[in-house]
């Protein structure tokens, strides 16, 4: 088969950890000979082109990071300037995030399922998996180590064509942590994190604190 897969991250492909993802997804992908076009809506200036490829494809996937609970604003401007196909095609999703729990990109998968049928699609399920904020940052062999799970999803899709088998169900991981869990982290942003958000903040010349709130 082949696949159109746009990526919907507004960060550019270098720093994009939707890009070190599809990297990885794909060479599973590409295993048995499936093949596919890599578009990035970063890239305002090829929309034309993405446009053109939508309309000609019958496989589109669009992978996208999770931006405040959402998706990005980016790529909704450019989802907006869509003509809803006819005659069969599909549309599938990867849909990634910084934190970690399953639960809280159940609300994105919702919205992309209903968005695969407003586009006259058939929906081809939702990859979804968090846990990804540091990805850009690692070394090559640590960044490999971080996302080459994903190359096995990458040969899951090109097996089914979707992600419905129960393999890229599971591969979401945890949808809540215990609650053990729940409380260290919580204890590691009132304190590491805090910490560390509130000095970047002073290097960028912020001089109040980060609860500070002058309209209360
Ligand atoms: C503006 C912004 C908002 C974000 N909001 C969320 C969020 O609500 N939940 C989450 O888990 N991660 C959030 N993240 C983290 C990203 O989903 C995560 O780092 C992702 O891997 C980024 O992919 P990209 O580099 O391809 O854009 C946010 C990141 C940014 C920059």
């Amino acid at each position: 088969m082949h696949v159109l897969i746009i990526n919907g991250s507004p960060r550019i492909k270098k720093y994009s950890n939707t890009d070190k993802i599809l990297s990885e997804f794909t060479k599973g992908m590409c295993e048995k000979g499936d093949t596919f076009d890599l578009y990035e809506i970063s890239d305002k200036k090829s929309w034309d082109n993405i446009r053109k490829a939508y309309d000609e494809s019958d496989n589109i996937l669009i992978a996208l990071p999770l931006y405040v609970e959402c998706i990005p604003g980016l790529l909704m401007e450019f989802l907006e300037t869509l003509t809803p196909k006819t005659g069969g095609a599909k549309m599938s999703f990867i849909l990634q995030s910084g934190f970690a729990e399953g639960v809280q990109l159940r609300c994105g998968e919702a919205y992309l399922e209903r968005l695969a049928g407003r586009l006259g699609c058939e929906y081809g399920g939702t990859l979804c998996k968090g846990g990804n904020f540091e990805i850009r940052f690692l070394n090559d062999e640590n960044r490999v180590k971080a996302t080459s799970p994903y190359g096995e999803m990458g040969r899951e899709f090109s097996a089914n064509g979707n992600f419905n088998s129960d393999k890229c169900k599971a591969f979401t991981g945890p949808e809540i942590f215990p609650a053990p869990v729940r409380l260290m982290v919580g204890f590691f942003f009132r304190t590491a994190v805090r910490k560390s958000f509130m000095r970047d903040a002073e290097s960028l010349g912020c001089t109040k604190p980060l609860d500070y709130k002058p309209y209360t």
